[in-house]
């Protein structure tokens, strides 16, 4: 394929401000660039055109985007300057500022280390797939933790043609991260580039690393890239912030990985979809650190990425941005996020004593939990299939059922009073079979 003069200078300005970033990426990544053509004419328009701006693809009337009252009437306050029109394919700026000022103040070990701008995506898993575009290559490997969100096979599996590679993600007993077995799938990695995935807060499990935990995962990615290893790690931190135990480790794991080695490029996927309860509005983020990474690199794999989100989706909703964007810089914003998660948190105390009460002690072992919006059982000599489907006939209750024994429950829509009856019912059903 030959390369567009513009992905050939991204490329030179990323070999020049390092020494092994551009080894990371993929063909595709190699070949993306972000156009010059009709959106950078219509910037240059923006601030050059003061008689007549003929040059942007929507229609205007007086000195705002043409509308309807149809639709305005469902927007209270909202200009329609912040609803109507194209919005970057880099994203809202003032969204994308702060979305950073927000990751850093998460982020305190990334004191000095800079890293670039975050991305807006149509949500996590455009986000996800713009990242696979960016970094896999058919034939790669991406390790991943056996527990792991299934959409990851469709998105760099069958679209990207990777190849998912699995590690046991806890111990024999299920009762820590299985560092041995993550150290151990890391080595059997020869010289071809790996792409790691981490998701913490993790869906399905509802596992989060204690804070040993969090350290000796960072220092066995880091050795491993400091032998010679070429490392991408995907942090998918779709439930940043929501873990409910004083041990977890409060900071994302991005904190250490973007500045631990230079074999090693971190990629931050995150969003307002989980942790600012806004699932249909689909804004998240990708961003990406590595050690010595500087604002030329940066700069170049952002346009990357936006040339990307260009390719495929060319921007992510307006309204959707600009309530984010005003969300962020409106004080009560951390303060109500803090109160639904302390919703979740008894929710998950809640679900805690149900779990390991010791009248269920035949029907399950837990795997282990202290985050994010699901638990999964590991049942007891009972398919989880059949579970699933005697709750729904006998109870009426809805799980997920995700192979052998492990059934998936969402205790993020359990009010807590349900979720002792919930559990008791979940029991029933494994007896029920067992005896059938
Ligand atoms: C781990 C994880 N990553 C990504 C996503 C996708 O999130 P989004 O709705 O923002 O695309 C989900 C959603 O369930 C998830 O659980």
């Amino acid at each position: 394929m030959s390369l567009n003069p513009l992905a050939s200078e991204l490329n030179q300005t990323i070999a020049e401000a390092h020494p092994t970033a551009l080894d990371h990426l993929s063909r595709i990544g190699k070949a993306l660039f972000f156009p010059k053509g009709i959106l950078t004419q219509s910037a240059e328009a923006k601030t050059r055109a003061h008689r007549y701006n003929a040059t942007i693809g929507i229609a205007t009337e007086g000195a705002g985007p043409m509308h309807l009252a149809a639709v305005q009437h469902y927007f209270h306050d909202l200009d329609p300057s912040e609803i109507y029109p194209y919005a970057p394919s880099f994203g809202l700026p003032a969204l994308r500022q702060a979305w950073a000022a927000k990751q850093r103040a998460e982020m305190p070990a990334a004191e000095g280390q800079e890293f670039s701008l975050p991305v807006v995506c149509n949500a996590l898993t455009h986000a996800l797939s713009v990242v696979g575009e960016m970094v896999i290559d058919a034939g790669d490997v991406v390790l991943l933790p056996d527990q792991l969100w299934g959409n990851y096979r469709l998105t760099w599996g069958t679209q990207r043609g990777a190849e998912i590679r699995t590690f046991p993600f806890f111990d024999d007993s299920l009762s820590t991260f299985n560092i041995a077995a993550f150290t151990s799938a890391l080595d059997k990695q020869d010289g071809a580039k790996t792409i790691v995935v981490l998701n913490f807060p993790n869906n399905p499990t509802g596992y989060h690393p204690s804070k040993a935990e969090a350290a000796a995962i960072v220092q066995t990615l880091t050795d491993a890239a400091a032998s010679g290893k070429r490392l991408v790690v995907i942090c998918d931190d779709a439930y940043c912030g929501m873990f409910f135990d004083a041990e977890s480790e409060t900071q994302p794991l991005f904190a250490w990985l973007a500045r631990a080695h230079p074999n090693l490029l971190a990629i931050k996927v995150d969003g307002g979809t989980k942790e600012a309860f806004i699932w249909g509005l689909r804004v998240g983020f990708i961003t990406y650190g590595i050690q010595g990474g500087n604002r030329q690199l940066y700069e170049a794999l952002e346009k990357k990425t936006a040339g990307s989100v260009r390719g495929s989706i060319s921007n992510v909703s307006m309204p959707a941005q600009s309530i984010l964007a005003k969300a962020l810089a409106n004080p009560d914003f951390i303060p109500q996020q803090a109160a639904k998660v302390a919703i979740l948190r008894q929710r998950f105390e809640a679900v805690r004593e149900a779990v390991f009460d010791p009248q269920y002690a035949d029907c399950w072992q837990a795997y282990p939990f202290n985050a994010g919006y699901f638990m999964c059982l590991r049942l007891k000599d009972v398919d989880a299939e059949a579970a699933r489907l005697d709750l729904l006939e006998r109870h009426g209750v809805g799980t997920i059922a995700l192979g052998g024994g492990d059934l998936r429950v969402a205790f993020s829509c359990l009010e807590l009073e349900q979720i002792a009856d919930c559990f008791a019912r979940i029991a029933d059903s494994v007896r029920h079979l067992r005896a059938s």
